[in-house]
């Protein structure tokens, strides 16, 4: 456990406690429920967990609405439970990434109904305050549908305050020195207790100055460089991992030179991986890569498929936008945001082909891959709840009543279980998944182990091949002396590549998933077919047995 990069080579698994498993019977899951599910995800072969928040909060952002930082919110247990929790897993060399969300805290935090009750309240300037809503015009609105504006009127407080996101959502005011006291208390209080890492949300928006965008300031990137002194200072095996919806030139710096964040999503290429699936056509992939700047050695991409929010279409073109709108929208309900609120499964069509295609480029990409819970049994979605509830629901552990996720009455679930003939818990479940040995969550089984055998997945470099056939994404990792080269086909149909594979003449080409050896590189080019939607993960190792 005590690789400092150990978060290169770590599979990480996405969940929500609420969404796993229920101890006590109130309808909602809970740490003594997720800790007896460990020895499944030991089994499944993830290496890191990543939690939803946890916190106390009044639940109107699904709990990114903070109202005390520093406990456990009643339903999901206790610190107590919790710390049993993390030492658990521990035990099962899982490493846990927790929460960070420090743009803005619920307005039913201590701090905010503190602030709003008079202006020489000691906490009023940590909240970000104005007695127009004409400030800072040149700010984007994210959450679209449901805000008019950045700026809230406070009739306790006679003045308007900012927010970003929903409106009971107020901004902190990092331009005061103690909030960012305050923060680093917080993130302190969380890695005292062994946490591995923190997924820090919305970094993009923490200073807001007139005139600009009030996104990537340089005055924000000061903030989160103190941020990560502090771990560095007390914590140095500990992992900060950046959400910043933007475009690769403006996520860049928030690695810097390897002194603010360890990891970042790479927000941008996962709708391409979408696009170029429907398209047949590797580019909006390749491109995307392309642009991306090198990062420090000591930085990750977390890539991912999908996970608990909108499949965002904010770091698309109009253009891109429509398209994948008209693709993948075939109801309006799909729609929020900007984005498209469904599951993995149900935007392949519940296509096997498409599933295992799409995983394959999560698992072979440059980048620490993150599967979202309940993607590897292929769970679907249900696009009548509201908000982005529709990909939160229960995780579908058998066919028995609600599905083995709690014993509760069935109305007290916190979410109605999916109950659709096909992705239905009656038929999609875990307990009959491992009963099948091809079954989706078999094939994920697998397909983890091989990506555990080989560092090069992780940490390799990257090297496109360029075929004539645009339906076939080719590349080659190569790291420490192994090299593998993965061949994806995004086409819906049998495809035949060619691929210039003459610098490696005479190496045994070996299909990993299967130990299969095909034939030897040799001087003309290297042919192969392949399924539709098929793929193949080789390693090239020269053939008396020494790895290229
Ligand atoms: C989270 C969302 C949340 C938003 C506002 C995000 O970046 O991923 O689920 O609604 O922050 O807190």
């Amino acid at each position: 456990m005590n690789d400092a990069l150990w978060y290169k080579d770590a599979i990480i698994y996405q969940l929500h406690v609420k969404a796993f498993l229920d101890s006590n019977a109130d309808g909602i899951g809970d740490f003594r429920g997720l800790t007896d599910k460990l020895d499944y995800l030991q089994d499944l072969g993830i290496t890191a967990l990543w939690l939803l928040p946890m916190y106390p909060s009044p639940f109107k952002d699904d709990g990114y609405d903070i109202s005390d930082y520093l406990d456990i919110h009643k339903h999901y247990g206790t610190l107590k439970d919790f710390q049993e929790f993390l030492d658990e897993a521990h035990r099962r060399n899982l490493r846990v990434i927790t929460e960070l969300v420090i743009n803005h805290t619920s307005d039913q935090h201590p701090w905010f109904q503190d602030a709003r009750r008079s202006p020489s309240s000691p906490y009023r300037d940590y909240y970000v305050w104005s007695d127009s809503d004409q400030k800072y015009s040149g700010t984007r609105i994210i959450f679209t549908d449901t805000e008019r504006s950045n700026w809230s009127w406070d009739p306790d407080a006679k003045a308007y305050y900012w927010h970003r996101f929903f409106s009971h959502q107020p901004d902190l005011n990092f331009d005061h020195p103690r909030v960012r006291e305050e923060v680093i208390d917080i993130m302190k209080f969380w890695l005292d207790k062994g946490v591995d890492g923190l997924r820090v949300d919305a970094v993009p928006y923490l200073v807001e100055r007139e005139g600009t965008s009030c996104e990537n300031l340089p005055e924000t990137h000061e903030v989160l460089k103190e941020i990560r002194r502090a771990v560095d200072a007390g914590y140095p095996d500990r992992m900060l991992l950046a959400e910043a919806n933007q475009w690769p030139a403006d996520v860049r710096p928030y690695f810097a030179n390897g002194d603010e964040f360890h990891m970042a999503f790479h927000f941008p290429l996962m709708p391409r991986i979408f696009m170029a699936i429907k398209k047949e056509d590797r580019h909006p992939i390749t491109d995307i890569l392309r642009q991306t700047p090198p990062i420090p050695p000591n930085c990750q991409w977390a890539l991912f498929l999908r996970n608990h929010d909108e499949l965002t279409l904010e770091m698309v073109t109009a253009d891109e936008r429509d398209y994948l709108y008209r693709e993948y929208c075939t109801d309006p309900r799909m729609k929020i945001n900007i984005g498209i609120r469904r599951r993995l499964a149900s935007l392949m069509d519940n296509d096997r082909r498409k599933i295992e295609l799409l995983n394959s480029l999560l698992f072979t990409m440059p980048g620490t891959p993150i599967l979202y819970y309940g993607d590897e049994l292929g769970m679907g979605d249900n696009i009548y709840l509201g908000d982005r509830n529709g990909v939160r629901t229960p995780m579908q552990w058998t066919g028995d009543r609600n599905a083995g996720f709690s014993r509760a009455e069935t109305a007290q679930l916190y979410l109605p279980l999916n109950v659709d003939p096909v992705f239905g818990y009656q038929a999609l479940n875990v307990e009959a998944q491992l009963r099948v040995p091809n079954s989706l969550l078999k094939w994920t089984k697998r397909i983890l182990t091989v990506r555990k055998k080989h560092r090069t997945f992780g940490r390799g470099t990257l090297e496109f091949l360029n075929p004539s056939n645009r339906a076939i994404l080719a590349y080659v990792r190569k790291f420490e002396g192994e090299t593998l080269l993965i061949v994806n086909n995004l086409a819906s149909t049998a495809q035949p590549v060619e691929l210039d594979l003459r610098r490696f003449i005479g190496t045994d080409v070996i299909e990993l998933l299967g130990e299969t050896k095909f034939p030897r590189v040799a001087e003309h080019p290297y042919q192969l077919s392949l399924t539709p939607y098929g793929y193949f993960w080789f390693q090239l190792a020269s053939s008396h047995g020494a790895r290229r």
